[in-house]
């Protein structure tokens, strides 16, 4: 049996997509199993680009079954749009592309409301403003539309002119925005149905079925431990768990399913919005980070703001999430640095803390660790042992700090430019 799970451990934008890709190949089912188009997944081969908002990052192997999970908030428009993209690359999409009937959607009212919210909150999060928040929340208060329901008529009606109904009423009453059509969204809602009907189904018992007749799955985690809604920067964060819990809700697996944690994580660090980033560089090596590592928000296109690594943030990314190994991302990007630092503790008022705390983090001061760079462009490197010295004592610390083994490491963009050191 083989259920791998891949989940960022940073404040998203690890480079999980490209990670995602390299193990389709020994992968039959890839599962989304929580968040929605506020994750920007990009996977490069032979030098072409393609970000996934909903779709899984498994999508570009032929003859995969690509899940996307009940955990998931679905934008259908927006699964649309994506599914267009492809098919005129050439992808068969349709036939290979299954969505969980206790998905939840986002509607138009999510969306204006999650810009609502923003524009008229003092602590600004930064969201994406794909209506996230806002989905989640209503599939907490038992007032949203799940994907099953496009396949009752009757019952998409009742629950739409009645959820549109107390929606009009917030948007006008309290953000002074214009009010919306319900007879218009359920008119979009048939026409979703037509292209995507097909696609639904109980995916918890299909994803069961296959794992227990030997098919191996993948799940793919969006976003990451920092933007978990529980073990995050919290009020900072998304409002779904991107950790090893909500694999196992978000997909209808079970704890005994899960063979293997992987954690995703940058050699550096970034974050797209608001909230604490202890290792922030605000001077000439963030803007060189950012520059060097084009990190720009793939769904928004924010400049991501940059800094050092934090392995204090990377122990509570292991202790949250039992990982089984580690996948480091983007260590070409550190080349040609004269010094790289690293945060290996952290201090408040002068004393050591004992652990990270996520919910105030705003005046903890890191205790860094500082190595000698290298020069080398490392990104056709693909054995270990033609890295640079320095940057194999890099990897090491890394390794040997967190206690978990790094097994690949990315050094460039395209699906080639990886290094594995032990095959899985
Ligand atoms: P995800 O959300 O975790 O899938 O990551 P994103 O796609 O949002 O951002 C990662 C960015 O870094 C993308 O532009 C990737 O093409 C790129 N990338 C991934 N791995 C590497 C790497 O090892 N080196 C470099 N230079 N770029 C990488
Ligand atoms: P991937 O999967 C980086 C951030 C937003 C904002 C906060 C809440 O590509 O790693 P939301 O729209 O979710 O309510 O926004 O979370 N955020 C991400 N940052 N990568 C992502 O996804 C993100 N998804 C959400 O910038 O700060
Ligand atoms: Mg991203």
């Amino acid at each position: 049996m083989s259920c791998r799970v891949i989940i960022g451990t940073q404040w998203g934008d690890e480079g999980k997509a490209k990670i995602i890709d390299y193990f389709t190949a020994g992968a039959d089912f890839i599962v989304r199993y929580q968040g929605g188009a506020n994750a920007g997944h990009t996977v490069v081969v032979n030098g072409k680009k393609f970000v996934f908002h909903l779709v899984p990052s498994g999508m570009l192997h032929p003859g995969k079954t690509c899940v996307i999970g009940n955990g998931v908030v679905v934008d259908p428009e927006q699964l649309l749009r994506e599914i267009a993209v492809l098919e005129k690359e050439g992808y068969e999409v349709r036939s290979n592309l299954l969505i969980s009937d206790a998905a939840h959607l986002i509607l138009p009212y999510h969306k204006a409301l999650d810009e609502a919210m923003e524009e008229l909150r003092t602590n600004k999060i930064g969201t994406t403003k794909r209506g996230i928040g806002e989905s989640y929340s209503d599939k907490c208060l038992r007032v949203g539309v799940r994907a099953g329901d496009l396949l009752d008529e009757s019952l998409l009606r009742e629950r739409l002119s009645q959820t549109v109904r107390m929606k009009n009423l917030q948007l006008e009453k309290i953000y002074g925005k214009p009010v919306m059509q319900a007879e218009a969204i359920i008119a979009d809602l048939l026409r979703y149905r037509d292209e995507i009907g097909g696609m639904i189904t109980n995916t918890p018992y299909l994803l069961h079925a296959a794992l227990h007749s030997g098919k191996r799955v993948l799940l793919e985690g969006a976003q990451g431990n920092m933007l978990d809604i529980d073990h995050g920067t919290y009020p900072y964060v998304t409002s779904s768990n991107p950790t090893i819990g909500g694999a196992l809700m978000g997909s209808g697996l079970n704890a005994f399913d899960i063979t293997e944690v992987v954690g995703i994580t940058k050699a550096y660090v970034t974050r797209v919005g608001e909230g604490p980033f202890p290792t922030e560089d605000h001077c000439e090596a963030g803007a060189l980070l950012r520059e060097r590592g084009g990190e720009f928000g793939a769904t928004t296109g924010r400049p991501r703001r940059c800094g050092w690594f934090d392995a204090e943030l990377m122990k509570h990314a292991v202790r949250i999430n039992g990982l089984s190994r580690i996948v480091l991302t983007k260590l070409d990007v550190l080349s040609g640095f004269k010094r790289i630092k690293a945060a290996v503790a952290y201090e408040r008022n002068g004393r050591r803390l004992d652990f990270a705390p996520t919910a105030h983090l705003d005046d903890v001061v890191p205790v860094y660790e500082e190595f000698d760079g290298w020069d080398e462009d490392i990104s056709t490197c693909t054995d270990y042992a033609a890295l640079p010295a320095r940057a194999r004592d890099y990897v090491e610390f890394i390794e040997k700090t967190l206690g978990v083994r790094i097994s690949i490491i990315s050094v460039g963009p395209d699906r080639d430019n990886t290094l594995v050191r032990e095959q899985a």
